[in-house]
């Protein structure tokens, strides 16, 4: 068999691979909706063969056929690589750039079986963040990139590399977009039917961007939000409740995040396979199946004020129903479903199995529609009896309130405009991080060392401290929660996959840190890192129930912010960009971008670091001070004041009793 390096190097083979076979004990993505009719089926067979010589058309094109009638998709399983998937070191990639090689990298991180939710379908997290739509755009990546020199960038089209073209030095490697459609044709079925025919993907946020870093991403985000929520309530989160649903991909940290803040958590899971899962890797303390032992055992808890997490398999709408009965109090509440993604199983209708949800959904996916609108009418009406009671709910980004609204359930304030509860964004992440240029920062460190792990740890948690000296009262508290996070993360073993770490860090955070890591690879203490973020931030995402739910303006539903943080990012050195739709809430709903920086304690890293990390942050703060948000006016007001050359337009607030006086009728 050929080795890492010819394999990578030999892109599409000439001749004809073995066939796979279908792994049963791999999780796979879901049959997708046959959409297409004859005469599409007929172009996404056209289409997936035109990345292969004719000669293998007549062997190639029955199987593609036959994979888009069974799944939906045509994956070209066939074409999944020999050697095993994971991230390597960086100097085991064959790669004439060195920023290449670390892009290599983390695909294939985001590809490893342990790492990525359907590793053979390319499917990283939320059932359907791809990182490729198929094994040939995959093969053709990574032979681009091994071959590729600084003074190139390669091109990618929702997975499909459209190629090489003459670039700089200082120009980012890599360009991605993903789902990027004409704004008309963004329907949830213009993806399925875009996404079929071969010509388009949901890169969600870190999937098609390659910085998936594995669950602990998500742990640091919701356990922030989760002790967030009950700072926000001026409760001691000892013996209270958090009552959710979700033990997924993203969902499946909430039990941990509980832990950590100190609560009771419930957490509804209606897939018995996902909940054991994360029962058994520790993500979840107690499993019960029913709801008198639910309650027994959260009423134990809560008496003994333990921070325990307790996954209950079935139904979350039955949970919240039944502790209304039993006059259970729930502090604080929420939901992790994935409701944007409603008609393909991101969401169970209640009074059935999980089994006999998947074949109606199979077998009459109008009829499943019509049960999850009935049963999110029932789920926001007990939502709404607890919230009678004075439960705090929130919505968790994941289009419940939006998807709720639309199913006709009680959910609009009073103005009929609003909804009656805060997304997480709106009441906690927002004004508490997002504003100040707090947001998931993250860095990977491409030597695959451990210890190079460690000593980025030691460091960023050094940096943290001198900035906690001088960090006025109003970042105080979230400056000290990062310095917790920081010096637990490695006792709380949340590496998965490459050596990563993510820390909720503010502008001058990110940059001290990553000056801090650059001259860290310079003195030969630690190898490369790649710095990047989830998408989920405080510039690159305009989403009007997510990210930019806190923006007030009326500018939440148009996406210049993110648009304007890429094209920044890219010519300010970040080395590679990512712009998508779609991602977190569903197609259509919001455009994300985001960045990869490979530092390699040069002279022209530490340039591109203080450059683009600045604008990174910094542009979403601007727009969220422009909105005049008080704390992101705050912000950029200090950032002004410590860079002369930073000039933001600031918004003027208006007196209140002067617009009293107007009638606007
Ligand atoms: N964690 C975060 O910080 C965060 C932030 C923003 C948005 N989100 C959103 O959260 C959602 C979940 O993400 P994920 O990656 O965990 O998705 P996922 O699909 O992997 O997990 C969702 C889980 O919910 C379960 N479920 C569905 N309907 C249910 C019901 N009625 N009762 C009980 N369980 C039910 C499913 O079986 C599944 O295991 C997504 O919409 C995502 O965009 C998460």
């Amino acid at each position: 068999m050929k080795n890492f390096h010819q394999q990578i190097l030999e892109g599409i083979p000439a001749h004809l691979p073995e066939p796979k076979p279908y792994e049963d004990k791999v999780s796979h993505a879901p049959r997708r909706k046959d959409i297409l009719t004859p005469a599409e089926k007929e172009l996404a067979l056209r289409n997936a063969l035109r990345y292969f010589n004719p000669s293998l058309h007549p062997a190639l094109a029955p199987e593609f056929l036959a994979e888009l009638k069974q799944f939906g998709r045509i994956y070209m399983y066939r074409y999944r690589p020999d050697y095993a998937m994971h991230a390597r070191p960086i100097d085991e990639y064959p790669a004439r750039s060195k920023t290449a090689a670390a892009i290599m990298l983390m695909i294939q991180n985001n590809l490893d079986p342990a790492v990525a939710q359907h590793p053979h379908e390319l499917i990283t997290y939320g059932g359907n963040g791809a990182v490729f739509q198929n094994w040939a755009q995959y093969r053709l990546t990574m032979k681009y990139l091994a071959e590729m020199t600084d003074e190139q960038t390669l091109h990618l089209y929702s997975g499909h590399p459209m190629g090489l073209f003459p670039s700089s030095e200082s120009a980012p490697r890599v360009v991605v977009t993903n789902g990027m459609t004409i704004p008309n044709y963004s329907s949830p079925d213009d993806l399925e039917r875009g996404n079929a025919l071969g010509v388009t993907q949901y890169g969600q946020m870190t999937a098609g961007s390659y910085m998936y870093i594995g669950p602990q991403g998500i742990v640091h985000g919701t356990t922030i939000t989760v002790m967030n929520a009950f700072r926000k309530i001026k409760a001691d989160p000892k013996g209270k409740i958090f009552l959710t649903a979700g033990l997924g991909g993203m969902s499946g940290a909430q039990p941990k995040a509980g832990n950590i803040a100190g609560c009771v958590t419930v957490c509804a899971e209606v897939n018995p396979a996902a909940a054991t899962k994360r029962h058994e890797q520790g993500w979840v303390d107690t499993l019960v199946d029913n709801l008198p032992d639910l309650v027994a055992r959260t009423r134990d808890a809560m008496m003994a004020e333990r921070a325990e997490s307790i996954a209950y398999i079935g139904n979350v709408v039955d949970v919240w129903e039944h502790f209304l009965n039993e006059d259970l109090f729930v502090h604080v509440g929420s939901d992790q479903t994935s409701l944007h993604n409603p008609w393909s199983g991101g969401y169970y209708p209640v009074g059935m199995s999980f089994d006999a949800a998947n074949d109606l959904l199979a077998s009459d996916p109008d009829a499943f529609k019509e049960a999850v609108q009935a049963t999110l009418r029932r789920h926001a009406a007990a939502v709404n009896a607890h919230a009678g009671k004075g439960t705090y709910f929130f919505d968790y980004g994941n289009a419940f309130l939006l998807e709720s609204s639309r199913a006709g359930a009680k959910v609009m304030a009073e103005d009929d405009i609003h909804f009656r509860y805060p997304s997480y964004v709106q009441d906690i992440l927002g004004p508490m991080c997002f504003d100040y240029g707090f947001g998931p920062f993250r860095w990977v460190c491409t030597s695959g060392k451990p210890e190079d792990l460690d000593a980025t740890d030691r460091i960023a948690g050094e940096v943290l401290g001198e900035l906690m000296n001088v960090a006025p009262p109003e970042i105080q508290q979230q400056m000290q929660d990062n310095i917790t996070w920081i010096r637990d993360a490695k006792s709380n073993k949340l590496v998965v996959g490459s050596q990563a770490r993510i820390l909720y860090a503010d502008a001058m955070g990110r940059l001290k840190i990553a000056a801090a890591f650059n001259a860290a690879i310079r003195a030969g203490e630690i190898g490369p890192v790649v710095l990047g973020r989830d998408h989920h931030d405080v510039s690159g995402t305009d989403s009007p129930y997510r990210e930019t739910s806190n923006i007030y303006d009326g500018s939440q539903f148009t996406a210049d912010m993110a648009i304007h943080n890429v094209i920044g990012d890219s010519f300010r050195g970040a080395s590679w960009v990512s712009i998508h739709n779609g991602g977190g809430v569903g197609w259509g709903e919001v455009i994300n971008g985001g960045f990869g920086l490979l530092l390699d304690g040069s002279d022209a890293a530490e340039k591109r670091l203080r450059n683009m990390l600045f604008f990174d942050v910094n542009n979403g703060i601007a727009r969220r001070s422009w909105a005049r948000n008080p704390e992101a006016k705050f912000a950029i007001e200090r950032e002004m004041e410590r860079t002369p050359e930073l000039r933001v337009t600031t918004s003027e607030l208006v007196d209140e009793k002067l617009l009293d006086q107007l009638s606007f009728t």
